[in-house]
């Protein structure tokens, strides 16, 4: 498996399904519940889920495939990709500009590449194992990315999310949400679980919690977080594995033991 090729795939087909979402992002929404009354599905997840996996089938046949709209099949050498097609899709169907695809190739456990593309924007995060996180603008300029410097929560940008099931569940992430006001200096709430990964290796957040995420909305994120220097564990500290549902802690890495306490705290 040559990675430069891989990402060169992956990067072209996340950004041909970045612009079939920004074209349909001004058209009429068909919007369908999936677990619950907030989760949506609308056409363009669907639309972009099956020209993604139609350009990767067709370039890497033996490989498997695993995405929110329904993908699942196993493949040959441990090799699998993880896409979300359309990560932020509460935000894309009340017309809010803050959504992305996500795209990530891992071997059985081990992260090999990832892509996010925000079409919004035109910026394309991605990670390489070993080779750093780089952004490419919209103009094209290419940097590497690097998670910030910050020590204290009382001066850290944090961002969150919360699962669908909140309406339902008390493991709904208000209790975490109330401690991190307390401290923080901010907290943003995105909608979008890959953007807040790929913001934390670009420095732009300090830190990042959720609960009860899948695979594809950090697959390719957390490779981002990890070759910009920052660190991505499970809630207890734990390291990070793939799982097919997760709840993470991710930052800078200066901020993480501050954040694991308070998790802690409110677990
Ligand atoms: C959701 C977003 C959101 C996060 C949810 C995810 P979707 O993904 O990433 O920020 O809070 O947990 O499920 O449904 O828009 O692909
Ligand atoms: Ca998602
Ligand atoms: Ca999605």
């Amino acid at each position: 498996m040559n990675l430069d090729d891989g990402l060169a795939t992956a990067v072209a087909v996340a950004r041909e399904a970045g612009k079939l979402l920004l074209d349909g992002f001004s058209q009429q929404k068909k919007i369908e519940r999936k677990s619950s009354a907030v989760d949506w599905v609308t056409q363009y997840d669907k639309a972009a889920e099956e020209l993604i996996f139609s350009r990767l089938r067709a370039e890497y046949p033996s490989h498997g495939f695993i995405g929110e709209e329904g993908t699942d099949a196993a493949g040959a050498e441990g090799y699998t990709w993880y896409v979300d097609p359309l990560d932020g899709t509460n935000n894309f169907a009340h017309g809010f500009p803050i959504f992305c695809v996500s795209i990530a190739l891992y071997q059985e456990e081990k992260p090999l590449l990832g892509v996010i593309f925000d079409p919004t924007r035109g910026e394309c995060f991605t990670a390489v194992s070993n080779q750093g996180a780089h952004l490419t603008t919209a103009g094209g300029h290419k940097t590497q990315l690097h998670v910030s410097t910050e020590g204290d929560l009382v001066s850290s940008l944090l961002a969150t999310g919360f699962p669908y099931d909140r309406q339902t569940s008390d493991d709904n992430n208000v209790r975490q949400l109330s401690a991190f006001l307390q401290v923080a200096q901010g907290i943003r709430r995105p909608g979008s679980a890959a953007l807040d990964l790929a913001y934390v290796a670009a420095g732009r957040l300090d830190g990042y919690w959720e609960f009860k995420l899948h695979s594809w909305d950090i697959a390719a994120g957390i490779l981002l977080v990890q070759e910009a220097g920052g660190t991505v564990t499970f809630m207890d500290g734990a390291p990070f594995t793939i799982q097919s549902r997760l709840s993470l802690v991710v930052s800078n890495g200066r901020i993480h033991d501050p954040m694991l306490a308070i998790l802690k705290m409110t677990g």
